[in-house]
């Protein structure tokens, strides 16, 4: 199987399982589940609960295990695209091809469908720990991660708000990223290992590989909102220069983002040298972030 192959068929894993949470029940709130399900069950790249899955596979085959954690991840990603694309934060009309949340459904229902999800999230991980008796260490741990993961996601969020329209230095331009966007990818990555009983050199070796992909990530992402094609992406182009954003590539220029981007990205891949075959499609996954399109 090539890595394009590979790729979605974990992300049709993933999509299998998300669909199963969706409900179809007849109630008064029947339209704040449509919402959920509108934003959860899209075009998404998957990205998060598949570097859990694959990271879980380095250590242990048996990766259904993981299938809770990574579900409530990608519910969590979710949550923070709707509450990202409100008027009060990025006022973004498109997402996934489709009008954002609020577009579709209003600012109240949107607000309360993120809520909707970041609850959800914690329901699959509590059912999954009060069900099975085995591991239940190990899963206190992961939650512990997953639930710092978010603060800090939010923490970037935050400061993503405050600095629109200043000067920003370059060490809270990285603060932002790793935080915004980093912590949720690097909690992928040990919620994976932690799960898959990873060695403490293990964990803190992939660790720095998913803090650097991570940071690549947004810098990736920073690049597609100045260049990027909106057919593909989904998403709008050159909001974040007219929102008075600070970026990468507003504060670097073009050039040097994609510079930095290039060293980043081979820092990674070569963390996991001592890993060899088995961690081609970490490797790749790690020039897919580089090199992708949407
Ligand atoms: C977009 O994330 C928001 C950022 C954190 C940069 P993704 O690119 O992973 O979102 P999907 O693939 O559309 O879900
Ligand atoms: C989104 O960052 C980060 C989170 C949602 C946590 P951006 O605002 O830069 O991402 P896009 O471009 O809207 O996807
Ligand atoms: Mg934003
Ligand atoms: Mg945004």
């Amino acid at each position: 199987m090539n890595f394009k192959e590979e790729l979605s068929k974990y992300a049709k894993i993933i999509n299998t399982e998300l669909e199963k949470q969706i409900s179809q029940e007849s109630c008064p709130e029947e339209i704040l589940n449509r919402s959920m399900e509108y934003s959860l069950i899209s075009t998404g790249k998957r990205l998060r609960p598949i570097l859990m899955i694959a990271t879980y596979q380095l250590f242990n085959d048996n990766f259904q295990k993981c299938f809770p954690f990574a579900i409530a991840m990608e519910m969590v990603h979710n949550f923070s695209l709707i509450h990202d694309d409100l008027p009060g934060i990025d006022n973004d009309d498109f997402r996934h091809g489709k009008p954002t949340n609020h577009k579709q459904f209003n600012e109240a229902t949107a607000i309360l469908a993120g809520d909707g999800l970041l609850n959800r999230a914690y329901m699959v991980i509590s059912e999954n720990i009060m069900n099975g008796k085995e591991d239940v260490e190990l899963k206190i741990k992961a939650l512990t991660e997953f639930s710092f993961a978010i603060d800090r996601m939010i923490a970037g969020e935050y400061v993503d708000t405050e600095f629109e329209g200043k000067e920003i230095s370059s060490q809270y331009l990285e603060y932002m990223h790793q935080n915004k966007t980093g912590a949720l990818i690097k909690a992928s990555v040990r919620i994976g290992a932690i799960l898959a009983k990873a060695s403490e050199d293990d964990i803190n070796c992939l660790t720095t590989y998913a803090e650097k992909i991570g940071l690549a990530f947004q810098i990736k992402d920073d690049i597609l909102s100045e260049i990027g094609d909106v057919k593909k992406l989904g998403k709008p182009v050159g909001n974040d220069r007219e929102r008075g954003k600070v970026t990468f590539v507003t504060k670097y220029g073009l050039q040097e983002a994609q510079r930095m981007l290039e060293k980043i990205i081979y820092e990674a891949i070569e963390l996991l040298r001592i890993y060899g075959e088995k961690a081609t499609f970490l490797k790749e996954l790690a020039i897919y972030i580089k090199d992708r399109e949407k």
